[in-house]
């Protein structure tokens, strides 16, 4: 019998990362999840059999130490989610508050690099391993979000320079990129009305926004060997909100009514 994967999901407490978590143990992985979160990924972790490892992703210490205890208690990661992150309200970069932007870039840019470096150390060790980093539409297209739009673009050109880095001891590297998905933190931002979930629904192609459980999936294909010969790229898993963006736009008008 071939051996468990071991499947190690940051920011696996909460949204995106707790469905990737759900979806990657349906499919026969052990899961650790690391996330500052503990009452969540505890939770989570209990429901899934798997195992929740406290930890600040903007800390290079702190992920290594915590790469270094998931090897001892469950082997060496085969699949690495870097899915922590930190998402903002919008703003004007000349106001913006540098602090939160500086914290911003750590959590989501450097904690996605620490968490690489780290497990993608072991993948290296056993030549072997799928890493899929969370980009966004934001990757694609600005918005203004100056502290965390950027961060997601550079998100995908590291994807693609750890994919030429890394294909060489194989492993694969991807990222996904969602468009609005309603975990808590969206959930909130609509509630308090700094999203306004009418626009949103009038932009993309199809008439429903992504759930958790449809980013994980696009994942946990980038994680199979049905994606073997993919590496490097931004998958958009975003109701076509990118093909329509534009379109819906056109000073001359669409062609159409709904
Ligand atoms: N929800 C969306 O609309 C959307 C769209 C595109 C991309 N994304 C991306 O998906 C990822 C997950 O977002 P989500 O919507 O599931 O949010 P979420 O808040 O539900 O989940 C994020 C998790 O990251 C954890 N986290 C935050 N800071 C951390 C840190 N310093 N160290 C460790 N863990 C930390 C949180 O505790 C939380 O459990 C993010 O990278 C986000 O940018 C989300």
């Amino acid at each position: 019998m071939a051996a468990r994967r071991v499947a190690v999901i940051t920011g696996g407490s909460s949204g995106i990362g707790e469905a990737t978590a759900r979806r990657l143990a349906a499919d026969g992985c052990a899961v650790a999840i690391l996330d500052v979160n503990r009452a969540g990924g505890e939770a989570v972790a209990k429901s899934l059999s798997g195992r929740f490892y406290k930890c600040d992703v903007a800390d290079a210490k702190a992920v290594d130490a915590a790469a270094g205890q998931i090897e001892t208690d469950l082997g060496s990661a085969d699949i690495l989610v870097t899915s922590a992150g930190l998402i903002p309200n919008s703003e004007a970069i000349m106001d913006m508050d540098m602090a939160a932007h500086d914290r911003m870039w750590q959590v989501n840019y450097n904690g996605t690099i620490h968490a690489c470096r780290a497990f993608g150390r072991q993948m290296i060790a056993r030549k072997r391993g799928a890493i899929v980093t969370l980009g966004s539409i934001n990757s694609r297209l600005p918005l203004p979000l100056p502290a965390y739009n950027p961060g997601k673009a550079a998100i995908e050109r590291l994807t693609q320079l750890l994919a030429v880095e890394l294909g060489r001891h194989g492993i694969r590297v991807n990222s996904v990129g969602p468009t609005y998905v309603m975990t808590p933190p969206l959930r909130a931002k609509v509630e308090s009305g700094q999203r306004d979930l009418g626009k949103i629904m009038g932009v993309h192609a199809l008439n429903r926004l992504p759930e958790p459980a449809d980013i994980a999936d696009a994942i946990a294909y980038l994680c199979s060997d049905q994606a073997k010969a993919i590496t490097g790229v931004l998958l958009p898993v975003d109701a076509g909100w990118l093909a329509a963006v534009s379109y819906r736009t056109y000073a001359g008008g669409v062609p159409w009514t709904e």
